[in-house]
């Protein structure tokens, strides 16, 4: 049996605003083991930042978990204090970011910015610390680390600054990395590389990776399970291999035929998924996606289904396919 590291249960976040409330995520669930990588994927606004958020307890102002649990080595997360909580992140999590150069912050040196992660979560001197930061970036492949150690994020390229994310969120080896969308902001070439960078990591350290992709190529050849999101929700979990091979929701057969060289859109004209993701002031009863389902049916219309387990480790939240 492989340990459960992160287990999130019927997870349900809300938004309020000047404009009213609406509820951003409804009923996550999904575990990750130690040293597993579990891909997210969905259309842009489905809820993949607020889930990786709502574990880091980093909700922005204004969200709010409502519901559910977030169980980090069986210890819940949501009932630990800022300090306890302070303490995880870093230590036994870390999240790196789309936009790398604006995680970073612009007056402290890459040198400092590590050093500091060690000072306060290892108790390093500074000195100590340093030495430690410049192991970090030749972990990370920087040329000439040594020169870099002093150097501004500005002085550096996009794909530069995301290596010093990942060595600053990977210095004090955590057991989980959160990875939202690392190489979005990134030149084509340079996102192969950061990905590559990434496997060879979690092969050094056999970390575990929640990791948020726009790129189904990149989670067929990382994860080992993907979760399809859908307006706030998961509509479709399971093992890479089924969930891309033999997608059951309608949703994910979309995401798959829009996707050119996939299986499901070869010798085809790429498919669109017609309609546009729901206003979540305003979501359809029912089934969230039954508006842009070909294949609804009434009870679509009126009951939101569960997840449920449609065969070993397979989860849809569909009518459709309960009934079949
Ligand atoms: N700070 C915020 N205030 C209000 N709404 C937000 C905020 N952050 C995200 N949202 C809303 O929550 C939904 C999910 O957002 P997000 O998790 O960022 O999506 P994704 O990462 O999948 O693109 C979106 O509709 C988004 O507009
Ligand atoms: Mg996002």
């Amino acid at each position: 049996m492989e340990a459960k590291l992160l287990e999130v249960k019927n997870l349900s976040a809300e938004f309020n605003s000047d404009k009213g409330s609406f509820q951003a995520l409804t009923d996550i669930s999904f575990t990750i083991n130690e040293g597993e990588t579990l891909g997210i994927v969905g259309e842009s606004g489905c809820g993949k930042s607020l889930t990786a958020l709502s574990i880091m307890s980093l909700l922005p102002c204004g969200g709010k978990i409502t519901q559910g649990n977030i169980y980090f080595k069986g210890r819940d997360l949501l009932n630990l204090s800022d300090r306890q909580m302070q303490k995880v992140r870093g230590n036994n999590m870390a999240m790196i970011f789309q936009d790398p150069i604006t995680a970073l912050n612009p007056v402290h040196t890459i040198g400092c910015q590590i050093a500091e992660v060690l000072m306060i979560h290892k108790g390093l001197s500074r000195g100590q610390a340093m030495e430690q930061a410049l192991k970090a970036l030749k972990r990370v492949m920087i040329p000439m680390a040594e020169l870099r150690l002093g150097e501004y994020p500005f002085q550096m390229s996009g794909g530069m600054c995301q290596r010093v994310m990942i060595a600053m969120a990977l210095v004090c080896n955590p057991e989980l990395l959160i990875a939202d969308e690392p190489t979005a902001a990134l030149d084509v070439t340079i996102q192969s590389q950061i990905i590559d960078l990434l496997a060879e990591l979690r092969e050094e350290s056999k970390t575990a990776i929640l990791l948020i992709t726009h790129n189904l190529g990149v989670i067929a050849e990382m994860a080992q399970k993907v979760a399809v999101m859908y307006a706030g929700q998961i509509v479709e979990l399971g093992h890479v291999k089924t969930v891309l091979e033999k997608p059951l929701h309608p949703y994910t057969k979309g995401l798959l035929e829009s996707m050119p060289g996939s299986n499901h859109s070869q010798g085809k004209r790429l498919h669109v998924i017609r309609g546009s993701v729901p206003d979540y002031m305003n979501l359809p009863d029912g089934c969230t996606f039954h508006p842009r389902c070909s294949q609804g049916m009434e009870l679509c219309k009126r009951e939101n289904p569960s997840l449920t387990s449609i065969t070993e480790g397979h989860f849809v939240r569909c009518w459709k396919v309960k009934a079949q």
